[in-house]
C-alpha cells in the first residue's frame, strides 16, 4: 500500500518533536515504576484496564519512544513496537541499550504493518495510531494482527477536547470551537494531520470491524494533578471538570 499523504507530514512533526524531547525526559518515562495513563498520570492500579500482562504478545501501534512497551516488558509481556518515525525509534533503541530491556522495533506505518495475521494477544496504542492514523485503516489492521480472544486497548484525546481545541494560543476553551458532525480528519496549522471520531462513530467502527466493545473509560485529572510540562494545551483545571482523555477496550471474539 502506498503511504497516505498525511504520513509524511506527521513523520516530519514527530522528527521535530523528538529533537525537542530531552534525553532526561525520555529516561524518566522509561524508568517510571508505575504504569500511568495520559497527561495527568492516572495510575493503571486505579484504571484497571490492562489485566495480567504475563506472557502476552503485545503490539504497540505508534510506539514513539516505546516507554509504554518497556513498562509492559517489565511486567512479563513480549512487546513489539511499531512506529513510522526513525528518530523516535532511535531514542527507543538508545533506552533499550541503557536499560537492558530489549524487544523488536519495526519502522512502519501502523495502518499497514509487516507482521503476520493473528500474532498478538494485545494491540495497544497510547496517543500513537489512536490519533495519528486513520481509524478506518488502523482499527481493521489491529483486528488483523490480533489472535481470536485478543484485546485492543487505546488511549486518545476525548472528542470534547478536540471540539474545544484552540490553536492560537494552543489551548482548550470552555466553549465549543468546531462542529462534531462529520468529525474525522483534522488538519492543524503546523501541517500535522490528526484523526478523531465521535463516540457513536467509533463504537460503530469497532463493532463493524468485528470487535466487542468492553469499555470506554473517560479520564479526568486527579485532584492533585498539575498541568503537563509538555502537553500544556489542556490545563489540569479544565481536565478536572471535563474528561480530556479516554481509553477504549475491545475484544476480538474467540
Ligand atoms: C505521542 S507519540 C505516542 C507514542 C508514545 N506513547 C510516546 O508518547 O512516545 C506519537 C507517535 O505516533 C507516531 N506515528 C504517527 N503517525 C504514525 C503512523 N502512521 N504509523 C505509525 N506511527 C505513527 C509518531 O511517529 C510518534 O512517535
Amino acid at each position: 500500500m502506498s503511504e497516505p499523504d498525511y504520513v509524511a507530514e506527521n513523520r516530519a512533526l514527530w522528527t521535530t518533536s523528538n529533537a525537542r524531547y530531552t534525553d532526561e525526559q525520555a529516561d524518566r518515562a522509561w524508568r517510571a515504576e508505575e504504569i500511568t495513563w495520559g497527561m495527568f498520570g492516572n495510575p493503571e492500579t486505579e484504571v484497571g484496564v490492562l489485566g495480567d500482562l504475563t506472557g502476552l504478545d503485545v503490539v504497540e501501534l505508534g510506539c514513539g519512544t516505546a516507554y509504554f512497551s518497556a513498562w509492559l516488558a517489565r511486567r512479563g509481556a513480549r512487546p513489539v513496537g511499531v512506529d513510522v518515525t526513525p528518530a523516535q525509534l532511535d531514542t527507543a533503541r538508545r533506552l533499550q541499550a541503557e536499560t537492558g530491556i530489549a524487544f523488536p522495533l519495526i519502522e512502519s506505518n501502523a495502518e499497514d504493518v509487516p507482521l503476520p495475521d493473528a500474532s498478538f494477544d494485545l494491540a495497544l496504542s497510547e496517543y500513537g495510531a489512536s490519533i495519528w492514523c486513520d481509524p478506518y485503516l488502523w482499527i481493521p489492521e489491529a483486528h488483523r494482527l490480533l489472535r481470536p480472544g485478543g484485546r485492543l486497548v487505546f488511549l486518545r484525546s476525548s472528542p470534547l477536547v478536540i471540539l474545544c481545541a484552540v490553536e492560537e494560543p494552543d489551548s482548550t476553551s470552555e466553549q465549543l470551537q468546531r462542529p462534531q458532525r462529520g468529525m474525522h480528519r483534522l488538519e492543524w496549522s503546523d501541517g500535522s494531520v490528526e484523526f478523531q471520531l465521535a463516540h457513536g462513530d467509533m463504537f460503530r467502527l469497532l463493532r463493524d470491524t468485528g470487535f466487542e466493545v468492553e469499555a470506554l473509560i473517560e479520564l479526568f485529572a486527579p485532584d492533585d494533578a498539575v498541568t503537563h510540562e509538555y502537553y500544556s494545551h489542556v490545563t489540569a483545571d479544565w481536565a478536572r471538570k471535563w474528561p480530556a482523555e479516554e481509553i477504549w477496550a475491545a475484544r476480538k471474539p474467540a
